[in-house]
């Protein structure tokens, strides 16, 4: 399969950087989700999304994981606000978007309306528990939606300048480089050795690996991005081959939405090219709300050509001690005692008290950035 093709067929492109603000216009004040995904709108990150969900699209996209027209969409993309900020607003006016007092971008007011939250909340996240993450942040935005197409006038302020490739970049890299298959990783966390594994068993199948950190909004307790990324390139440097594996950042917010976000991940690399897409474990997932292999379980609900990108399932996977190496139950036959599994949470906690956790769970490089960056935060 040659570099893949956008999802719905065209790569989207809505930046208008180096021209006048149209500074005449009202504001409206967005936050730092909807600041994130307008402009992964424009690079096309979002294919074929040209702007925030009309109600059409929104209440097709909660109900069956579709855009009105049919293209496969699994997370809603809306700009919500207030209630005082809507009343001041006119359908079929121009809008420019702010963040924190500076403007990025301009919006096409076609519709305003009101969610329903809750429906929103267990279709999409499959609970309506204000514990889960996602569903605290959905219900905290505001209760009004707008929809319309958007324009980009000026970037965020880049974080990891090398790192930061829109999908346009990815791809030209990827074709430069002459690889036809890509796999893309996401991942909200360091990189273990059972995600080394899992991708390196990819990379044996496929001619490069996209190593795609998520570095947008995440909860307060997963590892800051600018620690991880110092691991990633730590990892790469030590442990992968340089000319087979390319990182860059996917600057979107996790939505901990396990299946339906893993969808969400897989079309998005789509956008940036990549052939084949990760899902292992609990895929996007968070606390107990959704079953080990739900995110991989929800890819049989589409006919493969309507993704347009291949996912590679995986097992959980571990050391094993008495194998001497990686795998899964899928490989090794011994009991469960033999294999070294060890919690997020738990691995946090030792990172935090400046303990390793020990080298056939995460690389010893890494660990060292790690707990030097954990114990830099925990001090702050
Ligand atoms: S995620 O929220 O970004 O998905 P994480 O960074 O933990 O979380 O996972 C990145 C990818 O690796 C996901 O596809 C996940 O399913 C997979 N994964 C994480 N840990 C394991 C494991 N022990 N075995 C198999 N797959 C795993």
């Amino acid at each position: 399969m040659a570099v893949s093709i956008p999802h719905g067929g065209t790569l989207i492109r809505r930046i208008a950087e180096h021209q006048e603000l149209p500074a005449s216009l009202p504001h409206i004040e967005i936050d730092a989700v909807a600041l994130s995904d307008l402009e992964l709108i424009a690079i096309g990150v979002y294919s074929p999304l040209t702007g925030f969900l009309g109600s059409n699209d929104y209440k097709s996209v909660v109900e069956r994981m579709r855009l009105a027209d049919g293209t496969v969409w699994s997370i809603p993309i809306t700009l919500p606000v207030s209630e005082e900020q809507a009343a001041s607003l006119q359908i079929g006016e121009r809008f420019l978007l702010a963040h924190q007092g500076t403007v990025y971008g301009a919006l096409n007011l076609t519709e305003i309306y009101r969610p329903d939250k809750e429906q929103e909340a267990s279709q999409v996240y499959r609970t309506t528990d204000l514990a889960h993450p996602g569903v605290a942040k959905l219900m905290s935005r505001g209760d009004v939606y707008l929809a319309g197409d958007i324009m980009l006038y000026r970037r965020s302020a880049k974080s990891y300048p090398a790192y930061e490739l829109d999908p346009e970049e990815t791809r030209r890299l990827f074709a430069e480089k002459g690889w036809s298959s890509i796999v893309g990783f996401q991942t909200r966390n360091p990189v273990h050795r059972a995600h080394e594994y899992i991708q390196k068993a990819a990379l044996e199948i496929v001619d490069g690996l996209l190593l795609h950190p998520l570095v947008g909004e995440t909860k307060s307790d997963d590892i800051p991005a600018a620690i991880r990324m110092e691991s990633y390139e730590v990892l790469l440097n030590e442990y992968y081959p340089k000319d087979r594996v390319q990182l860059a950042v996917f600057p979107a917010a996790m939505r901990y939405a396990g299946p339906r976000e893993a969808i969400f991940h897989a079309i998005a690399r789509k956008n940036y090219g990549c052939t084949h897409f990760i899902v292992g474990r609990d895929h996007a997932g968070v606390g107990n709300y959704y079953g080990t292999y739900d995110a991989q379980l929800i890819f049989r609900e589409f006919a493969p050509e309507e993704l347009g990108i291949t996912p590679l399932f995986f097992e959980h996977s571990f050391f094993c001690k008495k194998c001497g190496n990686m795998a899964s139950t899928k490989t090794c036959p011994h009991d469960a005692s033999e294999h070294l599994i060890l919690s997020g949470t738990k691995v946090r906690q030792m990172l935090s008290e400046g303990i390793a956790p020990p080298p056939e769970f995460s690389r010893p490089e890494v660990v060292e950035v790690l707990i030097r960056g954990v114990r830099a935060t925990v001090q702050n």
